[in-house]
């Protein structure tokens, strides 16, 4: 019988450390023989891969939350797919699964060998494989514990509380703003460009978005007119200057969640810390990072909770699904950077 597994794997490799914005001269792309599976391995036939800004701070040397991806090696990514082989008992050919699959057309993996691989059986009766890298994957879960767990909502008295939430209609931003709204804060998103406004307020109820591309004074001007009680909770994913224009609107007692700063991440001088950090003593305020691996032991209880308010259409999920396949892949990251994605950033291997 003719075989109609693929016998080889296409992959995008590291090919040279950036300075500033990522270039084709970063990458190489390879085709490698798929080998036969040794005992306890998998392999995943990868249909979506997730692009996100971490990224960027993956492909730098030097010392971070998760170590750099190595020149030579395969790009990391977060990625689902479908098991096309297994010698491993707890899967079986046609399981969807998501894990760290790497920019790559296969994904050969050993649970029990290889280290961070991330695998997990996903069930798409609870979101499409795209929702699974978005509100059910890892931004969703950035935004449950960001909020939850370092935001900390008085969900005593929701209503008195304001959150504000930059990158709003980004993949961690929009989930943020309606979870925010589902616990009955009052939510004021910061987006750029008037379609991504417009949709954050019109289609996930968000109370308010302000556009920071609307003019230099756009966010001051937009605290002041949309937070008239000042800001509670502040969830950052850009850092920069709109970070410092928060801080000067916080309240006592505010929470600032360093989610991300993705204004900084190409840059080629240092990073821009905030000049208004003593906002936090006169506010006995608290700034904290966090990292979405941190809380990969619940991850399970957010995503029941939030598969839940996906069916009862309380909770959406955008995608922004490109194409091209793993070829596609340096063009498609350098999106984020730009902000023309809207929506988590997919990049389909499919088709
Ligand atoms: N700590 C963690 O564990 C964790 C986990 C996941 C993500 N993150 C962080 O969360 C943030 C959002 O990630 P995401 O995956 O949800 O990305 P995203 O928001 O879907 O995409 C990135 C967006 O950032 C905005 N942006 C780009 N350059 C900007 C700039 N100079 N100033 C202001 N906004 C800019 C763009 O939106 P506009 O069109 O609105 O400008 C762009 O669409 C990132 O900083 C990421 O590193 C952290």
């Amino acid at each position: 019988m003719m075989s109609t597994l693929a016998t080889t794997n296409r992959r995008v490799l590291l090919a040279a450390r950036p300075v500033g914005l990522p270039t084709a001269a970063n990458w190489t792309f390879s085709d490698a023989p798929l080998a036969d599976l040794a005992e306890g391995e998998l392999r995943v036939r990868v249909s979506a891969i997730s692009l996100d800004p971490a990224m960027r701070g993956w492909m730098n040397e030097g010392k971070s939350y998760i170590a750099p991806v190595g020149i030579g090696e395969v790009m990391r990514a977060g990625g689902v797919g479908v098991v096309e082989a297994s010698r491993h008992p707890g899967y079986a050919v046609g399981d969807a699964v998501s894990g760290s699959t790497g920019v790559q057309t296969h994904w050969t993996v050993a649970p029990e060998r290889d280290r961070g691989h991330g695998l997990g059986k996903i069930d798409l009766r609870l979101g499409t494989p795209t929702q699974w890298l978005n509100v059910l994957g890892m931004p969703g879960m950035t935004a449950y514990f960001g909020l939850m767990d370092v935001g900390l909502p008085n969900l005593t008295k929701p209503a008195g509380e304001t959150l504000v939430v930059s990158g709003a209609a980004g993949a961690v931003g929009q989930t943020v703003g309606q979870l925010a709204k589902l616990k009955g804060l009052r939510v004021v998103g910061i987006a750029g460009g008037a379609a991504k406004c417009d949709w954050v307020v019109k289609e996930l109820g968000f109370d308010a978005c302000i556009d920071y591309k609307a003019g230099p004074s756009a966010v001051r001007d937009g605290l002041k007119e949309h937070c008239p009680q000042g800001v509670d909770i502040y969830f950052d994913n850009v850092g920069g200057d709109i970070l410092d224009t928060v801080l000067a609107r916080i309240n006592r007692r505010a929470r600032i969640v360093i989610c991300g700063a993705i204004s900084q991440y190409n840059n080629t001088t240092p990073v821009q810390g905030p000049k208004n950090y003593l906002s936090l003593l006169v506010n006995r305020a608290r700034m904290e990072g966090m990292v979405v691996f941190d809380y990969a032991d619940r991850y399970h209880l957010a995503v029941a909770e939030m598969a839940g308010y996906l069916k009862d259409g309380r909770m959406k999920s955008r995608e922004d699904v490109a194409t091209g396949g793993v070829d596609a892949f340096p063009a498609t990251l350098n999106k984020l950077f730009s902000g023309e994605n809207f929506g988590k950033l997919v990049l389909s291997l499919e088709g």
